[in-house]
């Protein structure tokens, strides 16, 4: 780290020999990297960079900074793909440390999103795009790169998103910066949430020994599950009736009212971690006259938009009513996966479009897949499909972290109110965890998860968002400091601000009877 420090410092304010973009020319990669052929290596020297984008990985602000934009193409031989990888190096002060981060929906990477945070941080930031926008032609959120012309599945590009992108970024990265500095980092980390998450989890169980650090927020783990369950409340709609955004945000607040209470604590927030002790009667709501902006009217809740609310909750089942995959959780949001809008007077179903390009693309092979007009039937039919055909790659009922324990770290939180991805799936995978490896006691050494009241996809929502989870992480890793309690934070609809000390799981936040609900210092764990 100090070499590569000094080197900077001498040429750049010692002696002025060597220029910024000078600098950066130094990056040189060998044709070939282990299996990659390296196809271009471009690099340009970005100064005085400023970026909006601020993720939540820690309190940070990106102006000013200066680095090495390095971006590198390769292929695996074979494949017959073009991956684009890019690594950023910061000029100023590099802290020693790398941070490869993820993608989302069915993008691999997204690259300055998230690269500038990182690289503001002080770390030597990365992302790929796994191959997926074919050398930057197409976009890759509609998932058509799966497809061969001939109609068949890209096997490359799924290995590609599955994990093996995130190892190619991590082996090309660190070369990068080695060739860059003369010597390796101290740290390596990877960052990622939704998908992101998912990559991280993925790249624990593939290649365990890549990074000392992952921080995996909201993961999009069972994929092959979940992105069926994120069509679900299409299909509800599609079979039952499309309700306007009003009545959904009549039902969530009259939901957050009726569960507030169950920990014994009113705060404005749904803090019990199975979903099922919300015991919240959609037909409650029937009858009740509610002013719909959407419409420009007034409306009156029906039974019949009671159960569709009741079947988005419950979440996909079998014909014979066993539940298939977890539904939206009570408290949040149902603007995410059962968003609807007026067009030319009526209401037509927005369904989420991952979901549904999965279902096209991957399941059915087919861009013109009517996914829509799906029944009940068609839509079990795809979700067997999906777990049929992806569980080889994409699947995680049987978490596979014994080589990982060895030296790495995996931090995750999730919020409870998340509005794409729910919580139980990643306890799900936290459960087989812990019954294959002995216990709480034997993960918690190198696996924890925080579940956070309130809180939505990736951050929002009206609870308390983890402020700094990836500091969290790193005194982990290099002190090991192993978090007990995941500080997180947010300004609610009153302005005020809320806080909680969020707990280990499965132990949970308990009110300690005095003190403000607002504050984290009102809280144990129980
Ligand atoms: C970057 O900012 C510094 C200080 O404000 C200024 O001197 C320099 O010219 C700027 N560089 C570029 C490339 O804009
Ligand atoms: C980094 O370089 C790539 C490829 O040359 C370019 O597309 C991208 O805009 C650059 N990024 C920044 C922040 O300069
Ligand atoms: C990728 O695209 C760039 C232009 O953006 C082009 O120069 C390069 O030859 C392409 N690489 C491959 C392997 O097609
Ligand atoms: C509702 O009324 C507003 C203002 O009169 C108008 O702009 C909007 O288009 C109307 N929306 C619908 C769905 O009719
Ligand atoms: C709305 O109706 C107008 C007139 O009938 C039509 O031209 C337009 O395409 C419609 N818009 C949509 C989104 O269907
Ligand atoms: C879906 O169903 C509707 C009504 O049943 C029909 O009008 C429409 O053509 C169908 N769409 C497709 C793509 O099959
Ligand atoms: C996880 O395990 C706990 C304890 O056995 C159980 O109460 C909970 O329902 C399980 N959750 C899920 C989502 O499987
Ligand atoms: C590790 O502990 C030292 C001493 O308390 C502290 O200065 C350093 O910031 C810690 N490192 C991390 C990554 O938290």
């Amino acid at each position: 780290m100090l070499l590569c420090l000094l080197v900077l410092s001498f040429f750049k304010f010692t002696f002025s020999l060597e220029t910024p973009s000078q600098a950066c020319n130094k990056v040189h990669l060998p044709k070939n990297v282990g299996e990659l052929k390296i196809l271009s290596v471009f690099s340009n020297a970005e100064e005085n960079y400023t970026s909006p984008y601020l993720q939540g990985i820690a309190p940070t602000e990106v102006t000013s900074i200066n680095f090495c934009n390095v971006t590198v193409t390769l292929t695996h031989p074979g494949d017959d793909d073009v991956v684009i990888i890019s690594v950023w190096l910061p000029l100023q002060s590099w802290n020693g440390k790398s941070l490869a981060t993820g993608g989302g929906g069915l993008l691999a990477g997204e690259f300055e999103v998230e690269q500038a945070p990182g690289v503001a941080l002080g770390y030597v930031s990365a992302a790929t795009d796994a191959g997926l926008s074919n050398n930057g032609t197409i976009g890759a959120s509609s998932g058509l790169w799966v497809l061969n012309n001939d109609g068949s599945l890209n096997s490359g590009l799924l290995t590609n998103f599955a994990y093996r992108s995130i190892h190619d970024m991590n082996v090309i990265a660190k070369l990068v910066l080695r060739t860059f500095c003369g010597h390796a980092e101290q740290y390596s980390y990877y960052y990622g949430c939704s998908t992101g998450g998912r990559q991280g989890y993925l790249s624990a169980t593939h290649y365990p020994t890549d990074v000392n650090g992952i921080l995996a927020i909201s993961p999009a783990i069972n994929t092959p599950q979940v992105s069926l369950a994120d069509f679900w409340p299409s299909v509800v709609m599609g079979n039952e009736v499309a309700l306007p955004q009003c009545v959904f945000s009549a039902y969530q607040d009259a939901i957050i009212e009726y569960c507030d209470g169950l920990d014994g604590v009113l705060d404005g927030l749904v803090s019990m971690y199975n979903p099922d002790s919300c015991t919240f009667d959609p037909s409650s709501l029937v009858g009740q006259s509610i002013v719909c902006s959407d419409i420009n009217s007034s409306i009156t809740i029906t039974s019949e938009d009671a159960n569709a609310v009741r079947k988005i909750h419950q979440g996909p089942t079998s014909q014979d009513g066993k539940s298939l995959w977890y539904g939206v959780p009570p408290g949040a949001s149902f603007s995410g996966l059962a968003s609807t809008t007026v067009v030319n007077g009526s209401l037509v179903i927005e369904p989420f479009q991952a979901a549904e390009y999965w279902i096209q693309n991957f399941v059915f092979q087919d861009p013109n897949y009517p996914a829509l007009n799906m029944t009940y039937q068609d839509f079990r039919t795809a979700f067997d499909l999906s777990v049929e055909k992806f569980s080889a790659q994409f699947g995680t009922l049987q978490p596979k972290l014994d080589e990982f324990r060895r030296g790495g770290k995996l931090l995750t939180w999730h919020g409870l109110a998340d509005q794409y991805i729910a919580h139980s799936g990643t306890v799900t995978y936290w459960n087989a965890t812990t019954a294959s490896m002995g216990g709480a006691e034997k993960i918690n050494p190198f696996y924890r998860l925080f579940l956070a009241p309130g809180a939505a996809h990736c951050g929002g929502g009206s609870g308390p968002v983890p402020v700094n989870p990836l500091a969290a992480l790193t005194a982990w890793v290099e002190n090991d400091t192993a978090p007990e309690t995941l500080f997180a934070s947010t300004t609610n609809a009153a302005g005020q601000t809320v806080s909680r000390d969020l707990c280990l799981y499965p132990s949970q936040l308990a009110y300690s009877g005095m003190g403000d609900v607002n504050q984290a210092s009102s809280f144990n764990c129980r």
